[in-house]
């Protein structure tokens, strides 16, 4: 039996794709295994979004290479290979395989030819109208799976590859998703996620012709299925009809994730995200005064080409207003074939680094006095594990926040099992600024 490894960076997408990759292989007739040694097969699904993610992937390959390179086939897929191309041959001569991810419908044949001895296999063609879309996904957890709903991405946002790592949209039918949704749920996984670069413009392929909202709320009225999450939104596309559904569904999760990258209209207007900060505001509204406590968390990047101080103000301005759950902040990099290449006034590194560490420090006693607010009340977690380190169970809030807990009444667990999967009540006792702690309330 052939034997594979395969390493994966990136987004959920990234993740999700290669739970594909693995059942298609196993399918094939491939085995996995978990140290690179023992693998005739060594695969990097890898990601471009950033050029610190970029240069991980090629140091990794050579430090493969190096440790247990003899004989093996090396392949690279994903938003690297797709940016790179051929190029990744001449840079690293012992891959053999270069896909990206608008080419895994072609898997078993790029396979067929590696296996024939062919050494320079590609799948790099990102013109395609399907969606790769596989009865023999590998899913990693048992209580938690992903679902694609749309692929690709037709935004331009001046900094962003993904447009040309990921090609063109392409929706799955509402059907197919509902399909997967549904046998999911009968195996036993509580919880979904839809998965797509901008799942607001999710438009059924099918005379149907469903939006987001609508596939949304449906999913959520599945039999077994306690919690759907989506990611990512695109402010743009964002309608009022998701915050609704929400409001209606009790199994859609209040968590939003609504990326802003500036609270100035003149950055966004450079960045090419096609709204205003007015217009993200109005969005930030109807949330806020959704019945749900819906929790916002957005993307930010600080140093964008041209970025001024009283730019960046606005930002620091914005996140005051909102008062987000939690963020993610990012130092602009440039990055290949992306319309901001050419941008004049970059902003040095130091003051890139000096714009993150406000923006956290404001952003973190924000967190801290929000995450405060929860002491006292009662939450619903979905367990995810157990921390052996610190002797608590693992949870995480339909806002998607984590809440460790300790359960007295219970026995110790000797294996991670006895309540991971569960839904428990537990009360909310501390609080920190990334997470919150509690005790179990159930009797
Ligand atoms: N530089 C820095 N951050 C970026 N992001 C996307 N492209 C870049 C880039 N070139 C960030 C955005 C996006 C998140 C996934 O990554 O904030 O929402
Ligand atoms: Fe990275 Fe973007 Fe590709 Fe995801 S889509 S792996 S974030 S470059």
């Amino acid at each position: 039996m052939k034997k594979f490894y395969i390493e994966t960076f990136g987004c959920q997408m990234n993740a999700h794709d290669s739970e594909k990759v693995v059942g298609t292989l196993l399918e094939k007739g491939y085995q996995q295994v978990d140290e690179v040694e023992n693998a005739e097969l060594v695969l990097y699904n890898t990601c471009s979004i950033r050029d610190k993610a970029e240069q991980k992937v090629f140091y990794r390959l050579q430090q493969f290479k190096r440790e247990a390179g003899k004989g093996k086939i090396f392949g690279v897929l994903g938003c690297v290979a797709q940016q790179e191309g051929e190029r990744i041959f001449e840079r690293a001569p012992h891959v053999s395989l270069v896909a990206g991810s608008a080419s895994y419908t072609k898997l078993p044949e790029m396979l067929i030819q590696l296996e024939a001895g062919n050494r320079r296999v590609t799948g790099l063609s990102l013109d395609t109208t399907d969606t790769f879309d596989t009865p023999f996904t590998s899913r990693d957890n048992p209580h938690r799976a992903y679902i694609t709903i749309i692929e690709g991405c037709d935004k331009s946002c001046a900094y962003c590859v993904v447009p040309f790592t990921r090609g063109p949209e392409r929706s799955r039918t509402s059907e197919s998703v509902l399909r997967e949704a549904r046998s999911l749920a009968e195996s036993g996984y509580s919880e979904v996620q839809l998965l797509g670069q901008n799942v607001n413009s999710y438009r059924d392929p099918s005379p149907a012709s469903w939006d987001f909202a609508r596939l949304l709320d449906e999913t959520g009225k599945i039999d077994g299925l306690k919690r759907v999450r989506f990611t990512t939104s695109h402010p743009r596309d964002f309608g009022k009809s998701i915050v609704d559904a929400i409001d209606e569904n009790e199994a859609l999760c209040n968590h939003v994730h609504l990326p802003v990258q500036s609270g100035s209209d003149s950055v966004l207007e450079r960045m090419q995200r096609s709204y205003s900060r007015a217009e993200y505001m109005r969005r930030i509204e109807w949330m806020k005064k959704a019945r749900r406590d819906i929790a916002i968390t957005t993307d930010i990047i600080v140093g964008f080409p041209g970025e001024t101080d009283a730019e960046f103000n606005e930002t620091l301005r914005l996140i005051n207003e909102v008062e987000y759950e939690s963020m993610f902040i990012f130092k602009y990099s440039k990055r290949p074939n992306t319309p901001a290449l050419q941008y004049e006034d970059q902003i040095p590194e130091e003051e890139k680094t000096r714009r993150f560490n406000l923006l956290q420090e404001q952003q973190r006693s924000i967190q801290l006095r929000r995450n405060a607010g929860y002491v006292g009340k009662r939450e619903q977690v979905h367990v995810e594990g157990y921390n052996r380190a610190t002797n608590q169970w693992i949870g995480r809030t339909s806002q998607h926040k984590t809440l460790n807990f300790t359960a007295a009444d219970l026995p110790a667990p000797d294996s991670d099992k006895t309540l991971t999967g569960k839904y428990l009540d537990i009360l909310v006792t501390r609080a920190g600024p990334n997470s919150l702690a509690g005790e179990s309330v159930f009797e």
